[in-house]
């Protein structure tokens, strides 16, 4: 086992009716005055909107608020909540939504924080020394984003999609309330599935060596996303399996399913960052167009992974030679996302994409990281674009 830092900080309220506690956990986190930061408007046709502000009404906590969050979340709109903060001297940050509206609430937290332009933190150019608290009220169980330090932006100029990591954007308190996903589209709640399983895999597709516990964890969690998923496809109000996705997306992206590990491969996340950039897919439905030519680009690497994934996740019998048994998982698991209608190709998620964009997609994207990343697998540049052509 690798040495580890495990930092979750986030007071997670979660079960029916949690988001009636918004306003003492602002109170309890030392809120004043709040930016109520959304996205596109299905919190007020839900009308969760309606009912945390008038909590907040009762509570006699003053806040303004602004939505307007894009999936793939915008740089422009970052700026624009800064400078709204800093003339309104709001000091706590609520977001209402899925992982887009907490992304862009963290990056206005930085931006009111830090001198400077707060898109050097997203092109690695200097680290943050601070962020406004955050607290959040979850609408879409997939990015983990409620308790993860991470947040994604993208940069309209060049169409730049780019991750930030620290530990002072980690959400204060986290209310989730499965019933408030019922109301997502079926398309958006298979994504959100996919992602909370690849933020998992992420982390267990590396060289690391001995992680029992932490495998164990991540198997279980994985296991647990794939029976709710497919029970989502039927029967989409159903509670308990939305709490159990729920409570799984959190953990999925809080670290514990990687204490011990070498930090993670992520490449799949990486080359996924570029086709939300170029295409504004939903990030999900990207990481499944892209994970089996990954996948089977790189298995060889880590092979003893791959064949542990494929018997204790995917159920795989036990006999063949390690390969096989290694590509028999890959393809179960690909079949497990046609079952709930996630694409396994570029073509099927939507992308026709020329020479030339898979080309510049994979500068980009080996831009990035650096030059090179990944442990299943270190990959390059060339790497890049031959995953990303085995998956047009
Ligand atoms: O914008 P609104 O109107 O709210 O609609 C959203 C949006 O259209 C809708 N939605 C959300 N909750 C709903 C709902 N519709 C009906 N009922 C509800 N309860 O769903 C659509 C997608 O929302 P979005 O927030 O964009 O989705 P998600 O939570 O998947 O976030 C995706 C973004 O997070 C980044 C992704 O790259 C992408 O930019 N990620 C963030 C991470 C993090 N911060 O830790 C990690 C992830 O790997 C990921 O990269
Ligand atoms: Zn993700």
């Amino acid at each position: 086992m690798f040495n580890f830092k495990y930092y979750t900080p986030t007071k997670v309220v979660f079960g029916k009716d949690t988001e009636t506690k918004v306003a003492e956990l602002i109170k309890e986190f030392g809120g004043k005055k709040v930016l109520i930061h959304y996205g596109g408007g299905s919190v007020i046709r839900s009308g969760l909107m309606k009912r945390v502000t008038d909590t907040l009404d009762a509570a006699g906590i003053n806040y303004i608020m602004l939505g307007g969050a894009v999936p793939n979340p915008r740089l422009g709109l970052v700026y624009e909540g800064i400078e709204l903060c800093k003339k309104e001297n709001v000091d706590f940050l609520l977001a209402v939504g899925g992982g887009s509206a907490i992304d862009s609430a963290k990056a206005i937290g930085y931006g009111v924080t830090n001198e400077g332009d707060v898109w050097d933190f997203y092109d690695y150019k200097r680290e943050a020394k601070a962020c406004l608290p955050i607290g959040v009220i979850l609408t879409l169980s997939a990015t983990g984003s409620e308790m993860s330090d991470s947040s994604v932006i993208t940069k309209e100029e060049g169409l730049v999609k780019r991750g930030y990591s620290s530990d002072y954007s980690r959400p204060k308190f986290a209310i989730m309330n499965p019933e408030l996903t019922m109301t997502l589209p079926d398309y958006q709640t298979a994504c959100g599935c996919t992602d909370i399983m690849m933020h998992t895999m992420e982390r267990y597709f590396t060289q690391g060596g001995n992680m029992e516990l932490t495998d164990s964890i991540a198997e279980g969690l994985l296991r647990t996303v794939m029976n709710n998923a497919k029970i989502l496809v039927k029967d989409p109000k159903n509670y308990e399996a939305r709490a159990e996705v729920m409570w799984a997306g959190s953990l999925a992206h809080n670290d514990l399913t990687g204490c011990g590990n070498d930090g993670g491969d992520w490449m799949a996340h990486k080359l996924e960052h570029e086709l939300g950039g170029l295409y504004d897919v939903a990030h999900g439905a990207g990481l499944a167009a892209v994970w089996g030519s990954w996948a089977r680009y790189v298995y060889k690497n880590c092979l003893p992974r791959f064949k542990k994934f494929a018997i204790n996740v995917m159920g795989v019998e036990n006999s063949g030679t390690d390969e096989e048994i290694a590509v028999k998982g890959i393809e179960a698991l690909e079949a497990f996302y046609r079952e709930i209608n996630m694409p396994t190709n570029l073509r099927e998620l939507g992308v026709n994409a020329t020479d030339e964009e898979l080309a510049e997609m994979a500068h980009k994207c080996a831009v990035g990281v650096g030059g090179a990343m990944g442990s299943a697998k270190l990959l390059n540049e060339d790497d890049m674009l031959a995953i990303f052509r085995a998956c047009k």
